[in-house]
């Protein structure tokens, strides 16, 4: 059997995240310059669920029957042998790498997720439609972060700019034009679980406030589908910066966010904000064409750790 490779892209949110977890609406679009890759080869000789799991990046060389239960590699290839209706997949040498920094607001598990059941359902000869695609990248994201959105599957899975409700199928969005993007890294690894669980807390012990945040980050997300529908960027980039200030109001911004998110407006981004759950980890600056370099060099010399461009390109601009 030949070898196969899959790979999903990372993802950034343009408006909307934690408004999100509670049935409000959210932007988010996949970034193409981060991947996860996954390659599979066959072991011919090898029994039936004899399966090696190799990620270098968290130092993991390891058989499947050796990872704990509740290992999200574990659970996920245990949903796939379900979703084939068998207990065991035959033998195989599964290569996991990435290029999407962990725990810090750009989808890296999603990708691995989306990318190893693409491979994994390739490599049986049955490739598994988006939706189902979707769905088990869902179910792993509820057994490891409680109670995610659903917003990094899916537009992990359809690889397109989505705005999301929480149990509404998903609808995509043309962009006008090309969107393009600064990604900055504050270095804070911010695990999305507990930062959501924060929010939740806070939110129980003054719901009124926090349901008006929610609320008021909605409409941002409403009027900034117009925007990218009608390509007003310039306005799009007005409604980053305003959803900022409402992120910082739910407590999950830090003075490094803070810091970066200046920088950006300072040397000349339209807009600027955290993306993802906060608290560290990256975040976005909208800019026009050619201010990449600049704006990038300005963020990396106040206080990121890395940086990259990226273009989110308009429909049929794909090249
Ligand atoms: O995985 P992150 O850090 O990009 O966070 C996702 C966005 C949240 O709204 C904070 C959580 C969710 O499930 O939507």
């Amino acid at each position: 059997m030949p070898a196969i490779s899959s790979k999903a892209p990372g993802k950034t949110i343009l408006t909307g995240e934690h408004a999100v977890v509670y049935g409000f609406p959210a932007i988010a679009v996949p970034l193409p310059e981060v991947t996860a890759n996954v390659h599979i080869l066959a072991n011919p000789l090898g029994a039936p669920g004899e399966i090696q799991i190799e990620a270098p990046a968290i130092q993991l060389n390891s058989s499947l029957r050796d990872l704990d239960d509740t290992h999200p590699f574990k659970l996920l290839l245990n949903r796939i042998a379900n979703e084939f209706s068998t207990n065991e997949l035959p033998s195989f040498h599964l290569k996991i790498s990435s290029s999407i920094p962990p725990a810090s607001g750009l989808g890296s598990g999603a990708a691995v997720t989306v990318a190893i059941t693409r491979a994994i359902s390739t490599f049986l000869g049955h490739p598994f439609p988006d939706d189902v695609v979707n769905a088990i990248a869902y179910d792993i994201e509820k057994q490891y972060h409680g109670t995610p959105s659903g917003i990094d599957n899916t537009v992990i899975t359809y690889n397109k700019p989505v705005y999301f409700i929480k149990d509404e199928p998903p609808s995509f969005l043309e962009l006008k034009s090309d969107l393009y993007l600064i990604v900055a890294d504050t270095g804070i690894r911010s695990e999305t679980k507990s930062v959501v669980q924060a929010v939740r807390d806070a939110s129980e012990h003054n719901s009124s406030r926090f349901d008006s945040i929610f609320k008021q980050i909605g409409i941002i997300s409403e009027t900034a589908k117009h925007f990218i529908e009608e390509g007003n960027y310039s306005h799009l980039g007005d409604a980053l910066i305003e959803n900022h200030h409402l992120l910082q109001e739910l407590g999950v911004s830090c003075p490094e966010l803070d810091t970066l998110v200046q920088t950006a407006l300072n040397a000349g981004a339209l807009g600027a904000k955290l993306s993802g759950a906060g608290r560290g980890g990256n975040m976005i600056a909208m800019i026009a064409n050619g201010q990449q370099d600049y704006i990038k060099q300005a963020l990396l010399d106040n206080g990121a750790i890395k940086a990259f461009a990226s273009r989110i390109p308009a429909k049929g601009n794909n090249e």
